[in-house]
C-alpha cells in the first residue's frame, strides 16, 4: 500500500480505531439470568397468601382475597358515624341545641337497643324529649341505605363514645327490629309513636 501523502508519518504509525465486533453474551451469563428468572416465578407461585403481613405492604389476607378466605372485612362504626350522622348530631355527640338532640347521655341511645335500631332504620319526626329537652325535628331513616352489620356498627359506636357505656349492638338485634317494624313506611311520629327506651 503506497502511504497517502495527505496521513503525516505518525499519523500511520497510529493502530486502527478499535470497532466492536458481534461479541456473544457468555453463556454463564444467559444460565444465570435464566436461573433468575424460574427462580422468581417460582418464588411468585408459592408464596402463601397467609404469610404475615408485616412481610409486605401491610394488607391482612382478607383484603388481598376480597373478604372471601375469612369472612367479610369489619365494618367502620366511626366511619360510618362520620358520613352518615356527625353532620346533624355533630362530631362530639353533643348536636345541636334545639335543633338536633345530643347522643351523648341520651337515654334513646343507650337505652334499649331494639328502640335505638328502630329509630335508626326509620327515623323519627316530631315531638322528642332527650334529655329533659323537647326536639321537633326529622331524623331521616337509614334503613334502606345500610346493611344490619353497618347499623350494628355505627349504632355500637354511637353507644360507647362521648361517656356513653351501653353494650354493644348485635347484628341479631338490627335484624329483629327490621323485621318488628317492616310494615312501617314512614318515620315513627315522635317519642309516642317509639317503642320504650327502657
Ligand atoms: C339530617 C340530620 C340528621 C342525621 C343525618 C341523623 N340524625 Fe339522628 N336525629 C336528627 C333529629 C332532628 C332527631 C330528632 C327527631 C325529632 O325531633 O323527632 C334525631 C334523633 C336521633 C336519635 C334519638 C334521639 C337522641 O338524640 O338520642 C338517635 C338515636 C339518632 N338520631 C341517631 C342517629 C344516627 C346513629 C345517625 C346516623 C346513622 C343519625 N341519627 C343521623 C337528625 C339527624
Amino acid at each position: 500500500m503506497t502511504p497517502d501523502p495527505q496521513i503525516s508519518a505518525p499519523q500511520q504509525r497510529e493502530n486502527p480505531d478499535p470497532h466492536e465486533q458481534a461479541h456473544p453474551v457468555p453463556w454463564s451469563m444467559r444460565l444465570l439470568v435464566a436461573m433468575l428468572l424460574v427462580f422468581c416465578m417460582a418464588y411468585i407461585t408459592a408464596a402463601d397468601i397467609e404469610t404475615p403481613a408485616a412481610w409486605g405492604d401491610g394488607r391482612e389476607a382478607d383484603e388481598l382475597g376480597g373478604g372471601k378466605t375469612t369472612g367479610a372485612a369489619k365494618v367502620d362504626g366511626a366511619a360510618l358515624f362520620s358520613s352518615l350522622c356527625a353532620a346533624c348530631h355533630q362530631a362530639n355527640g353533643q348536636g345541636l341545641p334545639g335543633v338536633f338532640p345530643p347522643l351523648a347521655g341520651s337515654e334513646w341511645v343507650q337505652g334499649q337497643a331494639s328502640t335505638a335500631a328502630a329509630i335508626v332504620l326509620h327515623g323519627v319526626h316530631g315531638h322528642l324529649m332527650v334529655r329533659g329537652h323537647p326536639f321537633n325535628g326529622t331524623m331521616p331513616a337509614f334503613g334502606g341505605q345500610l346493611s344490619d352489620e353497618q347499623l350494628a356498627a355505627v349504632l355500637t359506636h354511637v353507644r360507647s363514645q362521648w361517656g356513653n357505656t351501653a353494650a354493644p349492638v348485635s347484628l341479631e338485634t338490627v335484624a329483629q327490629a327490621r323485621a318488628a317494624h317492616q310494615q312501617r313506611t314512614a318515620p315513627f311520629e315522635g317519642d309516642k309513636d317509639l317503642p320504650a327506651h327502657d
